[in-house]
């Protein structure tokens, strides 16, 4: 048995599953992991540096994967896409900002594009600006989001894309991490799913191995929504975006006294404890950005076993559901 969706149909993929472009974590090895696998794997590009971003592109050699900006911060050097478009990337998918700058030129490389969304509001600039795939991100998700929930921001903006963009498609983000998430999806309207938290845990990703351990370990209740990580790395996130993280001893020092980081000295400090305990992979003393999804993670397999698992627990799932109808 095999799921078949419009997802699938649309790029020419085994299963509905995307893999997220997390910044510093999704680089090119993950994301053709995850396209040879069978799903479609995307490249973070984070905050857009250029050697970083071309090297993980070079890393995913020859396989079709896709590409994904920041795109407020994509606003500040946006020299970075064309580049990237000239490699005829299997997608392109912004999230946090306003989608119309950059879309005609991504479109009219003949490139499909992906559009994150936390609200409805996001969802119509998206269709506006011709997205071809709306994601419907929860604010249970790992990284920047903002506060609806996934169980209700999907089917709403699948009733919207129904009324609106019929040909659009949609895909759920945010606490989805194994074959109940994938099949829930489909229930709620989705052509397919976009997943950060769980591939941060496989054996591709960029995650510093210092990190696993801690991950592994944590449940749903361990993370939180702060600004404390953008406050100290010097980033300008639109207010609405918070970053969902573990609650790691940094975060506890400095959520809740962000303005003590006004003080540039302060903020220099925090900044290099920060940066420090990223590079050596120490959880307690950085910010671990992650979702509630963590509480579902046990191990860090191949990406190609994650993919495995979901796709055939969501198709068991799937083919037993009839059972839940008896006849009366
Ligand atoms: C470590 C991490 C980094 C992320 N970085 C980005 C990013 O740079 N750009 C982006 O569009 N989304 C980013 N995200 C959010 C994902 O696109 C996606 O919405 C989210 O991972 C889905 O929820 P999940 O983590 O529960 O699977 C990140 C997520 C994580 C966990």
């Amino acid at each position: 048995m095999a799921l078949r969706t419009r997802l699938t149909e649309k790029f020419k993929i085994e299963h509905p599953i995307v893999s997220a472009p997390m910044g510093f974590i999704a680089g090119g090895r993950l994301a053709a992991a995850v396209t040879q696998a069978g799903g479609l794997g995307l490249i973070g590009a984070g905050y857009g540096e250029p050697a970083w971003l071309e090297r993980e592109l070079d890393a995913a050699g020859n396989t079709r994967v896709g590409c994904g900006f920041i795109t407020w911060s994509l606003a500040e050097k946006a020299d970075i896409l064309p580049p990237v478009l000239a490699r005829a990337p299997a997608a392109v998918m912004l999230s946090f900002g306003a989608p119309a700058r950059f879309a005609e030129q991504i479109k009219a490389a003949g490139v499909p594009l992906i559009c994150q969304a936390q609200t409805l509001a996001h969802a119509r600039e998206a269709v506006a600006a011709g997205a071809d795939v709306v994601v419907a991100q929860g604010g249970e998700a790992g990284g920047h989001g903002g506060s609806r929930a996934t169980f209700t921001l999907t089917p709403e903006i699948a009733d919207y894309l129904a009324g609106n963009a019929p040909d659009c498609l949609l895909l759920a983000a945010g606490g989805i991490a194994d074959g109940r998430g994938l099949a829930a999806s489909l229930m709620l309207g989705a052509d397919g799913v976009l997943i950060g938290s769980r591939f941060m845990l496989s054996a591709e990703a960029l995650t510093p191995p210092g990190f696993l351990a801690a991950l592994i370990a944590a449940d749903g209740d361990a993370t939180q929504k702060t600004h404390v990580p953008d406050i100290v790395r010097g980033y300008s996130w639109p207010a609405e975006f918070s970053g969902r993280a573990l609650k790691t001893r940094f975060l506890a020092d400095w959520h809740g006294r962000e303005s003590a980081l006004a003080d540039p000295a302060m903020k220099a400090k925090a900044a290099e404890r920060y940066w420090r305990a990223f590079r050596a992979g120490e959880p307690e003393e950085t910010g671990v950005f992650i979702g509630e999804a963590v509480g579902l993670i046990r191990d860090a397999p191949p990406a190609a076993t994650i993919i495995a698992r979901i796709a055939q627990e969501a198709e068991r799932l799937l083919a037993g559901a009839g059972g839940f109808l008896v006849p009366v």
